[in-house]
């Protein structure tokens, strides 16, 4: 019988926004409860795709581990490492290049996004989702929690472990899709766009660690209407949606019960209520980031550990695959 085995990855690309928390990092705490086998791993790997800087790496690795343990992943019940400290990861990644088309690479959206914006994407941009498709197989792992924007590149996954087990016997199980809530956050400047860190307005993204004081702001500058009632309408009104889905989901209550409490306000009062739930929410997540990032020490013995426990599972699946490759 297979084993359920859950990977998924995240850039260290500094801390993360209030999206990427409800709309991923939330359900990674949940599924650590609710698989035998969860791996979590920060893909510095992927990080150097694009041009770098060295000292805001090593400094965004170890930031996003503390952040990962401060939104509540367990290192007792998930593997929590580094990608580039399991050399295996590249090692599988280049055998499965060896596997995949140029052509069936072209249109995936990693490559058509980024490699717009610079003049020319490198060979690692191209190959990024081969890497990722490393990353999962490589622990023969199951359930792969995704965004929807990224289901793409788990098909990719799906098609190497059945081209491998096609060219070389049956080894990988095709890694299912994990489809985190479609719960979207989305620019409190623009609500009609997701909440992304790369916004180039810096009051449209709360990022998980902005102390009370800035989430305030950011929230009393989002981007309304001239109805003061508050209601939840994301068609018609996207705005006022978008802070009532906020507020659902910080509070953990239903979109009706956001909406219920905000009978009476007009929107500058509710935004405050919104603001309050948020600070409330977020509070205890920045104070244990703060907390964690004062040990370095501490967070590189946990993804010192997280490596050696990920290579344990490793070891055994790459060689089989290189004795199936022939080496
Ligand atoms: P960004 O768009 O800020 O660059 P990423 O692409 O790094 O974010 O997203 C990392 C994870 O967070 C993905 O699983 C993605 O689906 C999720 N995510 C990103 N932005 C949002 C959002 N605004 N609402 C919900 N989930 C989001
Ligand atoms: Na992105």
């Amino acid at each position: 019988p297979v084993t359920s085995r859950v990977f998924s990855g995240i850039q260290p690309t500094g801390v993360p926004h209030l999206g990427n928390y409800l709309g991923a990092l939330e359900n990674w705490v949940a599924l650590q409860n609710q698989y035998p086998s969860v791996l979590y791993s920060i893909v510095d790997l992927h990080s150097i795709t694009q041009p770098q800087d060295p000292k805001l790496l090593r400094t965004n690795i170890l930031d996003m581990a503390a952040t990962l343990l401060a939104c509540g992943i367990n290192p007792k019940k998930a593997v929590v490492f580094q990608q580039s400290q399991v050399s295996e990861h590249a090692e599988l990644s280049w055998i499965l290049g060896c596997l995949t088309s140029m052509p069936r690479l072209r249109h995936l959206p990693q490559w058509k996004m980024k490699s717009k914006q610079k003049s020319e994407g490198s060979v690692g941009l191209y190959t990024y989702p081969v890497l990722q498709a490393a990353d999962i197989l490589l622990y023969k792992s199951t359930h792969v929690p995704v965004g929807e924007d990224q289901v793409q590149h788990l098909e990719l996954a799906q098609d190497l472990a059945r081209i491998f087990n096609h060219r070389f016997g049956e080894l990988f199980p095709e890694p299912r899709a994990l489809l985190s809530s479609t719960r979207k956050v989305k620019s409190l400047r623009d609500p009609t766009a997701k909440m992304s860190k790369s916004d180039p307005q810096a009051s449209a993204t709360i990022f998980i660690t902005d102390p009370p004081d800035a989430v305030a702001l950011k929230i009393r500058r989002a981007v309304t209407d001239f109805t003061s009632e508050v209601t939840f309408d994301p068609e018609a009104r996207p705005g006022v949606s978008n802070l009532v889905a906020i507020h659902a989901a910080v509070a953990s209550i239903s979109v009706e019960e956001a909406v219920s409490q905000a009978t009476g306000l007009d929107t500058g009062a509710y935004k405050q209520l919104v603001t309050e739930a948020v600070v409330r929410r977020l509070a205890p997540i920045r104070q244990e980031v703060e907390r964690l990032q004062a040990d370095p020490a501490h967070l590189e013995e946990v993804l010192a550990r997280g490596a050696c426990r990920a290579r344990e599972l490793a070891a055994p699946v790459l060689r089989e695959v290189r004795r199936r490759v022939g080496f």
